[in-house]
């Protein structure tokens, strides 16, 4: 190694024809007889690099010829463009230099179960799938840093010990705190209305943590949570601001990472129709097309096609087996094998799809007004639109004490979840505040909570209450959605579950 230049793979296009050193592990390779084809990884991208006998030291062909997957090293070669290879640029190798030879690297090409998978989180993040969700993740944060910071919020660090509950006691997280109890945040949100009465327009960002005792795809115990706060906003207002900013993290992820949603398969043309106005309706409108006709027909169509689909994946396994029957070479076998087991896992999906729908379509033609939305109902309106909708003015028994009583309508309150399409369901919650100190004062004797422990909280509407409002928008559930990720531990790199905590 001489006077090459140490580069990442992400500006190969910037080094055509030019002698470079890559840094990273190896990937994947294949060997003919007298060349290697070697997968190079290093952070920003993959490489092949060419490895032809005769142009390296025979010793140094063996070592590569055998070098274990997810092995370090460093390779240098000459850069050349080529359309057919991955990132479409490769390395025509001249030497190399391995860090740490890897044996027996446990994730193979195979499919494996989701359980040893997260068991070896450690390692499964450096899989394409993993590397891909964690740059949209990134790229999801840093568009909501930009987008509050760009719009003349001020970030407040809430606190991670908490001595209120914001979201109901049952999922709160106690803390043994020296001699008091005292339990991890639920929301920063209490803390928030404090700052806005300061400084207008607040955010906070930061882990959240529920006790949640649902083992669902869309549950983590630990999560990311987003919060606005702003004072003098009136629903509509809460709304236009939810859509613009929504609106804003998918530009930036169709931006910076639309090769990432390609690998992953997601449905960028989908996600490039979010764009303001989202649909608006009523919890009571929900309430009707739950249990109205169209939606009963609505679910019978679903299921057909679902059915359609499995069909469709079974005689695609039926072909891949003829062809595997009829003798192929031992890569082309592998890479078989590997398709069938991932559609078998399809397949395993759809049939929890088959299986629930009915009951799915019996629980929304049941729905009773005044009960919240379940996780199935929200799959069928979000299933139903093309675009985010907001769901508005939910029963008040149903939801947290803090939203503001509708004075038009004192059933129901001045709030809003707002459900992804496609079927991923809420990835934001929000309201305006209760901002009558009596009112208020009576929410919380209801819930049963001490009045001391709030009262700091009730302080807020005695000294120069105003109107104000804001919501919080979960970081996993958005990448889940923008990513097309089934379940939401995919979307952060060490999920904490309810029943399983790997590493
Ligand atoms: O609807 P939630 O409970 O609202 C609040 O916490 C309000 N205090 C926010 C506010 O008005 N400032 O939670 C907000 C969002 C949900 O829409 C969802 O995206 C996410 O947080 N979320 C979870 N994500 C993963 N796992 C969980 N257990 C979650 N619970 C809520
Ligand atoms: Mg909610």
């Amino acid at each position: 190694m001489g006077n090459e230049t140490k580069t990442y793979i992400s500006d190969l296009k910037d080094n055509v024809e030019k002698l470079v050193t890559l840094s990273g592990w190896l990937y994947q390779s294949r060997a003919g007889g007298k060349v290697l084809f070697l997968i190079v990884r290093d952070g920003t991208g993959l490489c092949q690099c060419i490895v032809e006998k005769g142009k390296v030291s025979d010793e140094l062909f063996e070592q590569l010829r055998h070098l274990g997957r997810e092995s370090s090293l460093m390779v240098t070669g000459t850069v050349r463009a080529e359309e057919r290879s991955v990132g479409g640029y490769e390395l025509a190798v001249t030497d190399a230099k391995i860090l740490c030879a890897a044996t027996d690297y446990p994730i193979t090409p195979k499919a494996h179960g989701v359980d040893f998978l997260l068991k070896n989180r450690h390692l499964h993040l450096r899989s394409q799938r993993q590397w891909c969700i964690g740059r949209i993740r990134h790229t999801v944060i840093d568009a909501i840093r930009r987008f509050f910071n760009n719009n003349g919020f001020i970030l407040i660090d809430t606190p991670i010990f908490t001595t209120i509950a914001g979201e109901g006691e049952q999922t709160l997280f106690e803390v043994d705190y020296f001699d008091r109890q005292l339990h991890l945040t639920q929301t920063g949100q209490l803390y928030l209305e404090a700052a806005a009465m300061s400084f207008g327009k607040v955010y906070c960002f930061g882990p959240t943590f529920r006790a949640e005792k649902s083992k669902t795809r869309r549950h983590l115990t630990e999560f990311w949570m987003v919060e606005p706060e702003i004072a003098y906003i009136d629903l509509a207002g809460l709304l236009e601001l939810a859509e613009n900013f929504v609106s804003f993290i998918v530009s930036r992820v169709l931006l910076n990472n639309k090769a990432e949603l390609e690998v992953l398969g997601a449905d960028i043309e989908s996600l490039e129709k979010i764009k303001p106005p989202f649909y608006r309706l009523t919890y009571t409108e929900v309430a009707d097309i739950l249990t109205s006709e169209k939606t009963a027909e609505f679910m019978a169509e679903q299921l057909a096609e679902l059915k359609n689909q499995k069909e469709q994946l079974e005689k695609k396994i039926e072909d891949l087996e003829k062809q595997q029957a009829a003798g192929v070479k031992k890569w082309k076998a592998e890479k078989i094998a590997t398709e069938i087991m991932e559609i078998r896992s399809g397949l395993a999906e759809l049939d929890v799809r088959i299986e629930n729908n009915p009951k799915h379509a019996s629980l929304a033609a049941g729905f009773e007004w005044g009960k919240d939305l379940g996780g199935s109902d929200e799959t069928i309106i979000s299933v139903m639109h093309d675009k985010p909708v907001f769901v508005t003015h939910y029963p008040k028994d149903a939801k947290a004490f803090y939203m503001k009583v509708d004075r038009a309508n004192d059933k129901v309150v001045e709030n809003f979840d707002l459900l992804a399409p496609a079927g991923f369901g809420e990835v934001i919650g929000g309201s305006v505040r209760e901002d009558d100190y009596d009112v208020l004062l009576d929410k919380i004797k209801h819930e049963g909570y001490d009045v001391k422990t709030y009262q700091w909280y009730l302080d807020l509407r005695k000294y120069g209450s105003v109107p104000h409002g804001g919501f919080g928008l979960g970081v996993e559930r958005t990448v889940a959605w923008l990513t097309g990720e089934k379940h939401i531990r995919q979307c952060i790199a060490f999920p904490r579950l309810m029943d399983k905590v790997y590493i």
